[in-house]
């Protein structure tokens, strides 16, 4: 007998993540997605009333203010929506008897471990959006068990520019681009992410915090690196295909601190689910492709 659909509703569905979850699980499930203006999750007193009346198995928070700088100015914002709203959230899907799965960030951590951080490590934030964040995440863990934390880094996918995205189409304009050398972390993929998360749509799998990146990891550097030179092999004309190293410290613009080394251990995701993430070369490989070669092919 085939297994059936799972009512999933995600929030923030145009954001960059969940805008691909959103694409990737309407495939297998019967998903339903809501942003701005019919949903604004910092209404925490509208959110129950919202919620209470539609029916999901799991719930999905991509919302959240993810603008590092802004939050350092936009301090009573990001609290709601990062920190407040996450906790709101969680319970609106404990009346239901449904998993919340919430986001997080590898900013919780200061990057001054020289290794991968597992689940395990002290989280110790060095900026605003880091400091509501975990906030968010000990709201919706200590509301309930089945709940998940998922924290991610350098996300990319197809439903909005990144980093990525942003450094090709600069060398499409440009004679040089540069990047960050001395700032480390791990790309990872919505739609690997995607693929990753639908295991614990079984509510017997047990939830809880996880970390989930594609393996390898990468300075800003490298990582624009590897995006032009998968952009030329696709097949787009750039006007470089160097990326000049820039260190943090020369980043002037930046208002919030950031952490210098922030890459996320896997294993625990692993261990649940039995998947090890593919590395993030052939990840982005894949999305360069699927995004860039046809707009460089001939018609
Ligand atoms: N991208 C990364 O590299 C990265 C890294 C680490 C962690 N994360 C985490 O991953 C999650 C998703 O990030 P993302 O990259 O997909 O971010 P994103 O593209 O900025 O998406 C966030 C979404 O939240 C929505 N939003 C903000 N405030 C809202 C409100 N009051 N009510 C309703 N919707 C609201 C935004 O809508 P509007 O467009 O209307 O503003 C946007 O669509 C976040 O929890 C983030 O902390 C992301």
């Amino acid at each position: 007998m085939a297994e059936k659909k799972k009512r999933v509703l995600i929030l923030g569905c145009q954001g960059r993540l969940a805008g691909s979850l959103l694409k990737c699980w309407s495939k297998f499930q019967e998903v339903t997605g809501l942003a701005r203006p019919a949903l604004d999750v910092s209404d925490l007193k509208s959110l129950p009333r919202i919620l209470d009346d539609l029916e999901f198995d799991v719930l999905v928070n991509g919302t959240g203010l993810t603008n590092v700088d802004r939050c350092e100015s936009a301090r009573e914002e990001a609290h709601i929506v990062n920190a407040l709203a996450p906790g709101v959230l969680a319970e609106c899907a404990s009346r239901q008897g449904a998993r919340l799965i919430h986001f997080s960030t590898d900013y919780v951590f200061d990057g001054k471990k020289r290794e991968a951080y597992s689940e395990e490590d002290t989280p110790s934030p060095l900026g605003f959006y880091g400091t509501t964040k975990l906030e968010g995440e000990r709201r919706v863990l200590e509301e309930d068990t089945r709940h998940m934390v998922v924290r991610v880094s350098w996300v990319f996918g197809p439903t909005k520019p990144s980093f990525a995205d942003s450094l090709i189409e600069r060398a499409m304009r440009e004679d040089r681009v540069e990047a960050i050398e001395d700032k480390f972390s791990c790309p990872t993929s919505a739609e690997d992410t995607a693929k990753w998360l639908e295991f614990f749509f079984d509510p017997s799998v047990e939830g809880g915090l996880y970390h989930a990146c594609n393996s390898g990891h990468c300075s800003w550097r490298e990582y624009g690196a590897k995006a032009i030179e998968l952009a030329t092999e696709a097949g787009l004309k750039l006007r470089t295909n160097q990326v000049a190293p820039i260190r943090l410290a020369d980043m002037k613009q930046f208002i919030a601190p950031r952490p210098v080394f922030s890459m996320l251990s896997t294993r625990k995701l692993t261990a649940a689910t039995g998947m090890t993430p593919r590395h993030w070369h052939e990840a982005l490989r894949e999305y360069i492709f699927k995004k860039y070669a046809p707009i460089s092919s001939p018609s």
